[in-house]
């Protein structure tokens, strides 16, 4: 097995990171150093499933947990009330009680989701994040946000749950599509552009490809102090949404198609060059930004026009009375929010796509 690094989340209740390979064969001992035994419900969808899920379950009962599974079709499609309710009942039918567990077995959509179930289910049970894909090892799997889609957009309706563990196998990478890793990509370049130089010079030298674990815990070390910082989105946290009031757009414009990495590569290059031409910067970027999420395979731009983006953006949670906030690039490793009136955000979302 490979070095497992680990990281502290201090929120309250505190938690653990452990990242490297081998996890998903271990997990049963790894979570018998913060569970008793228990019934765990592992939730995972129809991709993950018949990868993984014979593993987890494996390692969980040689553990002395009783295990159950649900498994759902996979993609963003299903993140939706009906996937919910037929989870919270298979919850019950297999009569899991406030001392049991939920494991999201998976990507963003199965994390948020199972996540969510455990938020809801007998008002709270605990939740373990066993993140299989790119982008839940980089951002989704750490700090607790839960939540499905609604009609009116992404993640409408949800919860804080900081999960009990979080284990990410990194060996789970090498089975990942391109266009899945690049998914994870993008929220780790949106990460450096938050963090500093040191993490994005990582993407511009290739060490996401050669050692993606060293992106990952670099990721999850800038998270877990945000979100220690701001655990409930009150200020700082607002900052990890980079790129996504665009991206929420581009992805409710396209029914979902698009995927969500994908989406924030967009939204990320768009809004860097809006802020540049609008003058927002400190130095230029958005040339920069673009090139590293092109390197990585991603979109720099969308096919939708500034007015179906700003129409689709303003039913976004972020809107607030008469303004929305927006997170602005100024340099790589500074961001600030800026609260900007909604009849600004056409003109802005304009100038990211002209440049
Ligand atoms: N993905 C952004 C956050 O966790 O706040």
């Amino acid at each position: 097995m490979s070095s497992i690094q680990t990281i502290q989340v201090h929120t309250a209740p505190a938690y653990e990171v452990s990242i490297g390979g081998g996890l998903l064969h271990t997990c049963g001992q790894h979570l018998r150093e913060v569970l008793a035994p228990c019934r765990v419900a592992v939730i995972t969808d129809s991709t993950v499933a018949p990868l993984y899920l014979k593993t987890v379950t494996g390692s969980l009962e040689g553990a002395g947990f009783t295990v159950c599974s649900y498994t759902f079709p996979a993609g963003e499609s299903s993140k939706n009330f009906i996937t919910l309710a037929a989870i919270l009942e298979f919850l019950a039918e297999q009569h899991l009680t406030r001392t049991d567990c939920v494991a999201a077995l998976g990507g963003g959509v199965t994390g948020d989701m199972a996540g969510f179930a455990a938020a809801c289910y007998l008002r709270g049970i605990r939740c373990v994040q066993l993140p299989t894909t790119l982008l839940s090892a980089v951002d989704s799997s750490v700090g607790g946000k839960t939540a499905i889609d609604l009609a009116a957009g992404k993640n409408l309706a949800g919860a804080f749950l900081q999960p009990t563990a979080v284990l990410c196998d990194t060996d789970c990478l090498r089975s990942l599509p391109a266009a899945v890793f690049a998914d994870g990509a993008a929220e780790a370049i949106k990460t450096g552009v938050l963090d500093d130089e040191s993490l994005f010079a990582l993407f511009e030298d290739g060490t996401l490809t050669a050692a993606p674990e060293e992106v990952i815990a670099r990721c999850v070390r800038y998270k877990a102090g945000v979100v220690e910082r701001d655990e409930k989105e009150q200020g700082e946290r607002k900052l990890l949404n980079l790129g996504h009031t665009v991206a929420h757009a581009i992805e409710k414009c396209s029914g979902y198609a698009i995927p969500h990495g994908h989406a924030v590569a967009a939204g990320l290059a768009i809004i860097a060059r809006a802020a540049e031409s609008l003058g927002w910067t400190g130095e230029p970027i958005a040339a920069r930004i673009a090139a590293c999420l092109a390197k990585s395979g991603l979109p720099t731009t969308t096919e939708y026009t500034a007015e179906a983006l700003a129409e689709a953006a303003l039913s976004d949670k972020k809107r607030a009375g008469g303004d929305i906030t927006l997170v602005i690039p100024k340099k790589i490793g500074a961001c600030e929010l800026k609260k900007v009136p909604v009849t600004d955000l056409l003109p802005i979302i304009r100038a990211g796509l002209e440049g």
